[in-house]
């Protein structure tokens, strides 16, 4: 639908910022960091919801499927460029912060407006950038050690590298479960309680275009836009 343009400033459409692989890559990835953590956390001992031989066996195919998207999604988010969404940037920062600390308690609007360029926050592209170079990393590196330990027992002298692998990967575990309460509660920071999570299940989010970005999306791929 074409809208009447008033003004030469940026205008604001729905548009589809998240592609279908996108939505995909994200909810595929939640579900299998919750399984990975309830069965990992579950032959760690920390609850009895399942048995030890149950634990190992999901907790390994599930690593085994999330880190075959992994590779998928790296190679997704080069070939088209999204990687640039991810780098940090200080521009902004701090009025983010601000909000999040007290603004948000007092009513103020967010200082952030997406814009088709840059669909996060400059605190947002920190928080994905540690999660995927450091949390993520962690975990598969030490994960995959773990998995190989038959292969490497007999090479070491001692324990020392055996107890140094779980305590790296259970310490990231817990950073990955505290980042996910984080990013959770994020989420119902929107406009509404449900609004971010419509967006990345619909891929549509209001953003500001600059009127050769309209032009440009309504003439090459309207679908895109609202
Ligand atoms: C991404 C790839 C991952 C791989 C390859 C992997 C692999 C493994 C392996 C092989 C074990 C030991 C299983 C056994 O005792 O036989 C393990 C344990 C564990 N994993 Fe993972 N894992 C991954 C991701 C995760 C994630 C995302 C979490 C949680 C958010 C997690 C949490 C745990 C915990 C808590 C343990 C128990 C550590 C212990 O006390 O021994 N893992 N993992």
């Amino acid at each position: 639908m074409a809208t009447e343009r008033t003004h030469s400033g940026p205008y604001k459409r729905a548009v589809r910022i998240y592609s279908r692989y996108e939505r995909f890559w994200h909810w595929s990835q939640a579900l299998l960091i919750a399984i990975l953590a309830f069965s990992g956390f579950g032959l760690h001992g920390t609850h009895s919801l399942m048995s030890f031989e149950t634990a190992v066996g999901v907790h390994t195919i599930a690593a085994i499927v999330l880190i075959v998207l992994w590779i998928f999604t790296t190679f997704w988010h080069f070939t088209t460029g999204q990687w640039r969404q991810y780098l940090p940037q200080r521009a902004g920062l701090f009025d983010v912060i601000r909000f999040y600390a007290y603004g948000i308690l007092m009513g103020s609007p967010h200082p952030y407006h997406k814009t088709l360029r840059r669909k996060q926050n400059a605190l947002q592209s920190l928080a994905y950038l540690t999660f995927m170079v450091i949390i993520g990393p962690a975990l598969w590196s030490t994960g995959i050690v773990y998995l190989a330990y038959p292969l490497w027992s007999d090479l070491v002298t001692g324990q020392w590298f055996f107890v140094l692998v779980v305590f790296v990967h259970t310490a990231a575990a817990f950073l990955m479960v505290t980042f996910v309460v984080i990013h959770v509660y994020m989420t119902t920071t929107g406009k509404t309680l449900t609004h971010y999570i419509k967006t990345m299940i619909t891929g549509y989010e209001t953003v500001e275009l600059s009127e050769i970005e309209e032009k440009y999306l309504e003439e090459t791929q309207p679908d895109m836009i609202r």
